[in-house]
């Protein structure tokens, strides 16, 4: 669309030079046309280089399975009940004569006392979810598919370990942090990570995006799970959750390709609407417990959300057996200036009131122990006339380990 945009404005600056020229008529009329056509093929050759519609075709077939049925949320969104079997991750080689059934209990060192028999039932229309041996996933439009084909490389989330601070840099990367993160150590491995996270609504344009997340680096590869304000993924401004995995050259949101992850659930979904998001200054907190963490007799990682594992990723996908690195915070995506707002338009304050927090997160080291207290870490922001950060490891109860992150960007 942009393209064309940019075209018709070509165009219409070369009448007038031509106009001025003063040539002839037909002589204006056979150069636009030369012009014009020369200017489409090659706008059409780029866009065909890049996707053929036969390939988005086939891409669409991998993301968007055959529905046994269709389920709402009270919010109105549509989701297809897709069979365990045949999510998008099944489509990986390695995957077949995968055992696993949607049935099988968890493994024991996941399991929670608390809240581990919750239903989500009440996020649907009809009381629900999905049927059982089927999974929610949200249909993908070819439309949205085209948009988020579009500058993937640049687009695609990241870890912050390859940053440097520079406050001046504005357009280097188009992408900004505020997190908390371990200090690389050689040799140091985790087996997971928790935290709870407030839910915000920052001011996000087109083509933008704003998440607060964790991100946990498994040698060249990586999971992210949080909640994201990104009209590409989702088509509006709401505060949703995702997560992100890159495995290898295949990577992508929710289960949306074959390195994505496996959905057990079938009253909890990805892209779900987190909100109402916190109003600042009130005395209540939304927040949403998130968990990235490795079964221990088999190695494959799990997602926890609100206390329940919803999903995984197999552990043979991956290269590398434990994470090296994790960090938790605020990442956006500015694709043009100015870039925008992390959690609010506000700094932190370093008060719970006031200030997006991420708490009570955790480690699991590489005894399987889970470890509040994490000391080796580092709070890091690449510009900080956009974005701040602050650490907090000794917090007074009823948190633990606050991280207040944020800022109104517009650098
Ligand atoms: C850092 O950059 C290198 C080279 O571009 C890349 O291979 C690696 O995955 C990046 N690491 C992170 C944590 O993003
Ligand atoms: C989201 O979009 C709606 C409608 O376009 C608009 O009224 C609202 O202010 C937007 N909210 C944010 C946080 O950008
Ligand atoms: C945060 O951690 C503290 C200490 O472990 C605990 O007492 C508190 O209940 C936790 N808060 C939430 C909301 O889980």
């Amino acid at each position: 669309m942009e393209k064309k945009k940019s075209l018709y404005s070509y165009i219409f600056t070369l009448t007038l030079f031509l106009t001025n020229m003063k040539m002839s008529c037909w002589r204006m009329l056979l150069f636009l046309l030369g012009y014009i056509l020369y200017f489409y093929r090659f706008v059409d050759a780029e866009i065909l280089q890049t996707f053929s519609d036969f390939e988005i075709e086939e891409q669409l077939k991998v993301v968007n399975k055959p529905a046994t049925k269709i389920i709402k949320t009270i919010h109105g969104d549509s989701y297809d009940c897709v069979d365990f079997y045949k999510q998008p991750a099944f489509d990986h080689p390695l995957m077949k004569n995968h055992l696993f059934h949607y049935k099988m209990r968890r493994p024991s060192s996941l399991r929670t006392s608390r809240a581990s028999n919750r239903k989500f039932g009440y996020l649907w229309k009809n009381g629900i979810g999905c049927p059982i041996g089927t999974v929610p996933i949200k249909k993908i439009a070819k439309d949205e598919l085209l948009k988020l084909n579009l500058f993937s490389n640049s687009y695609n989330p990241r870890g912050s370990w390859n940053f440097t601070y520079n406050q001046y840099n504005v357009d280097n990367n188009q992408h900004h942090f505020a997190v908390s993160r371990t200090k690389k150590i050689i040799g140091k491995i985790y087996n997971g990570a928790t935290m709870i996270l407030s839910i915000n609504d920052p001011k996000v344009k087109p083509l933008q995006y704003s998440s607060a997340r964790m991100h946990v680096q498994i040698g060249d590869d990586f999971i992210q799970a949080g909640w994201t304000v990104n009209q590409k993924l989702y088509s509006d401004n709401k505060t949703r959750s995702y997560v992100y995995t890159k495995i290898g050259e295949n990577q992508c949101y929710n289960s949306m390709c074959p390195a994505g992850i496996i959905m057990v659930s079938s009253d909890i979904a990805l892209g779900l609407d987190l909100g109402p998001p916190c109003v600042r200054g009130s005395r209540t907190m939304v927040s949403s417990e998130f968990g990235l963490l490795k079964n221990k007799e088999n190695g494959d990682w799990w997602l926890k959300l609100g206390g329940q594992e919803i999903g995984y990723w197999p552990a043979k996908k991956f290269k590398e057996t434990s994470a090296n690195n994790i960090e938790w915070g605020g990442e956006v995506y500015s694709a043009f200036l100015p870039s925008p707002q992390m959690r609010n338009d506000h700094f932190p304050e370093t008060h719970i009131e006031y200030d997006a927090i991420i708490f009570n997160i955790t480690i699991v080291d590489e005894n399987f122990k889970s470890v509040e207290r994490i000391k080796h870490r580092e709070a890091f922001s690449d510009n900080t006339r956009g974005y701040k950060v602050y650490d907090d490891i000794y917090v007074e109860l009823p948190i633990r380990n606050a991280i207040y992150y944020g800022g109104p960007g517009n650098i």
